[in-house]
């Protein structure tokens, strides 16, 4: 049960995505755990695979929690992965050492082969990992569940793996066009019912990552990455009202308008690419999000400040969420991310 009214104390994160504002913004980071994390390296070496990490609830718990108590970030996302859901639909999906992921690539016909929801109880070890994390973070920490958006899930199930313009899933969307749609329409219904399971377990709000938005056209953007995108967002409401979303087309430029008005997500996730006089103009309609170049983290001193100080002063007036504008990369330093944080909290 989500008993988000019954919480008598401030939960900011959560306030932000109801339209509040603060005079320093909450803050968490993109893939805040990870390999830049000395105990993440540990846990991770003792879980043998990635997934069995993201699929074993204590450990995924205690990998959770490991940026909240070194840094007191005001969010906690669940620790998992957007390959999960091809991972429960029956495809093979590996994570091979310094690679990333590997799945074999679906053909037209493999899409009528898909598990449908009735295989989500794959994921039971991440409602429990939700379930025990609620419990277990302070009060005031907001926890995001996630889930990548259909387009995105479906470059990796295309090509295999991740490619430098996802080419191979736009070659297929244009030669197979009906099975590409029925593919995502797939990815969207199951990802829902994920997401609803998500919240019901304690997740307070959730984010949808689409890392790749930004190869597509205006009007492939409408049809892949809008139209799904929303069918998950209704879906989720006509069972959860009042359920808070995040939205991050990365790198979906002038784009971002049309995903703000049609989607409906409460607030959009920003690359660092995003003009600041556009970033302001979108926040005239909700809530943002972000969006620090991860380099400028890695970069630390002045590089650092100056990112942190431009989102602070053109975004800071809003309903802002600080964070990075994509994840952030394991090279980065620990007393980086410490002076990033004492900058935005002022
Ligand atoms: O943000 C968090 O701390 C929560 C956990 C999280 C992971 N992946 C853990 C992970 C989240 C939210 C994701 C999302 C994800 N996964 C996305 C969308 C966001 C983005 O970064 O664009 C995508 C595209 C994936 C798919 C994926 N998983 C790739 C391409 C890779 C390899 C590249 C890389 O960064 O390693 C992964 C592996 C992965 N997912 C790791 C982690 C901590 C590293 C695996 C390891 O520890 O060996």
């Amino acid at each position: 049960m989500n008993k988000r009214e019954e919480i008598p104390f401030e939960r900011k994160v959560l306030n932000v995505l109801n339209g509040q504002s603060y005079d320093r913004p909450p803050i968490w980071m993109m893939r805040q755990a990870g390999r830049y994390l000395p105990e993440y390296l540990k846990i991770r070496k003792q879980a043998g695979g990635f997934l069995n990490l993201c699929y074993t609830p204590d450990l995924a718990v205690e990998v959770t929690l490991q940026p909240i108590r070194r840094f007191k970030f005001d969010a906690a996302i669940l620790f998992s992965d957007i390959l999960v859901v091809p991972d429960a639909m029956g495809r093979n999906v590996r994570f091979v050492e310094g690679e990333g992921p590997r799945l074999d690539p679906i053909t037209p016909d493999e899409i009528n082969n898909l598990k449908n929801i009735d295989a989500i109880e794959h994921l039971n070890p991440v409602f429990e990992t939700i379930e025990i994390l609620r419990e277990e973070l302070p009060k005031e920490v907001t926890l995001l569940g996630f889930c990548g958006a259909p387009w995105t899930v479906a470059t990796y199930m295309i090509a295999g793996k991740g490619t430098p313009d996802q080419a191979p899933a736009r070659l297929f969307s244009y030669e197979n066009e009906t099975a590409f749609e029925k593919l995502l329409d797939k990815i969207a219904v199951f990802s829902a019912s994920y997401l609803i399971l998500q919240l019901q377990a304690g997740a307070d709000a959730i984010q949808i990552f689409d890392s790749w938005a930004g190869v597509l056209s205006e009007k492939d953007f409408t049809k892949w990455c809008i139209k799904p995108v929303n069918k998950i967002v209704k879906l989720v409401r006509d069972v959860i009202p009042d359920a808070r979303i995040i939205g991050f087309p990365k790198s979906a430029g002038l784009n971002y308008q049309s995903y703000r008005e049609l989607t409906q997500v409460d607030c959009l996730g920003l690359d660092w690419s995003v003009p600041m006089s556009f970033a302001r103009e979108l926040q005239k309609s909700g809530a943002v999000q972000g969006n620090l170049d991860p380099m400028r983290l890695l970069a630390g001193g002045s590089a650092l400040n100056e990112g942190v100080d431009d989102i602070i002063e053109n975004l800071g007036n809003g309903p802002l969420i600080f964070n990075l504008g994509h994840g952030i990369t394991p090279q980065t330093p620990i007393e980086n991310v410490e002076q990033m944080i004492k900058r935005v909290r002022g």
